[in-house]
């Protein structure tokens, strides 16, 4: 199976859940489980969703997710390549961690990463995160499927809030 093959029917496949889900943590619980199941490279998959709490900086808090257990379950929105991504609303990719100053490591083993915010009526409301074992990991490809994901995450936040 070409690689192109592959993330198209992963992404059926999150479309799917999004059908199937019982609640957003339902979805989000699903969702990880299929990329960190379907995808070799994405060896750490999971969700850090904002929280905002009265007279206090937003943070993002880790929700579901698939891998080894990460010492960061809370992010302030100006640390690592997690609030880079929340605060700016843009993906970011990282080929290689080792080189980017801003990275907070959750494993050794970690080599690349990708985070994709998640939007709901046009605001950042978290994101999702990957961690591959391989440098470069996340190619075009990768960053469509994610952000695809990601959307389909957005859109039932969207729903389920309206
Ligand atoms: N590497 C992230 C922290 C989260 S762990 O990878 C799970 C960062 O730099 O923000």
């Amino acid at each position: 199976m070409t690689t192109t093959t592959k993330t198209e029917e992963v992404r059926k496949e999150a479309a799917e859940c999004a059908q199937a889900a019982t609640s957003a943590q339902d979805l989000m619980s699903r969702m990880v489980k299929l990329l960190h199941e379907r995808m070799l490279k994405y060896n750490w998959v999971g969700f850090y969703m904002i929280e905002q709490e009265p007279g206090r900086s937003p943070i993002l808090v880790l929700g579901e997710f698939q891998g080894a257990m990460t010492p960061h379950k809370r992010i302030q929105l100006n640390q690592g390549i997690c609030g880079a991504a929340a605060s700016t609303g843009k993906t970011v990719v990282v080929d290689d961690v080792a080189q980017d100053p801003r990275y907070l490591a959750c494993s050794i083993e970690t080599k690349s990463e990708i985070v994709v915010p998640i939007f709901v009526r046009g605001e950042v409301v978290g994101e999702l995160d990957i961690d591959s074992h391989f440098q470069a990991a996340f190619k075009d490809e990768d960053r469509a499927l994610v952000e695809f994901c990601a959307g389909v995450v957005g859109q039932y936040l969207e729903k389920s809030r309206a």
